[in-house]
């Protein structure tokens, strides 16, 4: 879908703050793909995590991202883990414009700490397992990336003009 931009990138790089800024800008309708599973299950994130696991959870985040990256004029902003499959990596790339949000662990961290809405992120070392998620996903949110854009310490509207400039 050629207008569609779709945002990639680990927890707490802002792809939902800046879909939803970025989205409002080009005109597009904005998706977060949590959301549409939290919509059509009825309940958190958490809860499908608990009750299904994360495998359950994956099988959902699946039919959510065919669907929505199969729509015409959106800004789809996914789940951090959503580059694991090799078929949504097929469908977001397909989908439209693929920015990647790139922060560092550290970064990610200190804007996630006090979030309790991520099951993955409830370990005891939080920081460390952000680390390791980023060392195992980096490879992959590369592999789809149209665009990298950072998003460390930049400010959202810094953000926002930097994707400008790049599309
Ligand atoms: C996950 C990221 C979350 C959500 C789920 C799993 C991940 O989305 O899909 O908790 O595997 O990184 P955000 O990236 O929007 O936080």
């Amino acid at each position: 879908m050629q207008n569609n931009i779709i945002l990639v990138g680990l927890m707490g790089a802002g792809k939902s703050t800046i879909g939803r800024q970025l989205a409002r800008r080009l005109n597009l309708t904005f998706y977060d793909s949590d959301k549409v599973i939290e919509e059509r299950t009825g309940v958190g994130i958490p809860t499908i995590f608990e009750i299904e696991g994360e495998a359950g959870f994956r099988e959902r985040e699946e039919q959510i991202i065919a669907e929505l990256t199969a729509m015409p004029n959106i800004l789809l902003a996914t789940g951090g883990g959503s580059v694991l499959r090799e078929t949504n990596r097929q469908h977001i790339k397909a989908g439209g414009c693929v920015i990647y949000l790139r922060a560092s662990a550290e970064h990610l961290f200190q804007r996630i700490k006090h979030d309790r809405s991520r099951p993955l992120m409830q370990t005891s070392h939080p920081l460390q397992t952000l680390r390791d998620l980023l060392k195992m996903r980096e490879p992959l949110y590369l592999e789809v990336a149209d665009l990298i854009v950072p998003t460390g310490k930049q400010k959202v509207n810094v953000i926002l003009r930097d994707i400008y400039t790049k599309l």
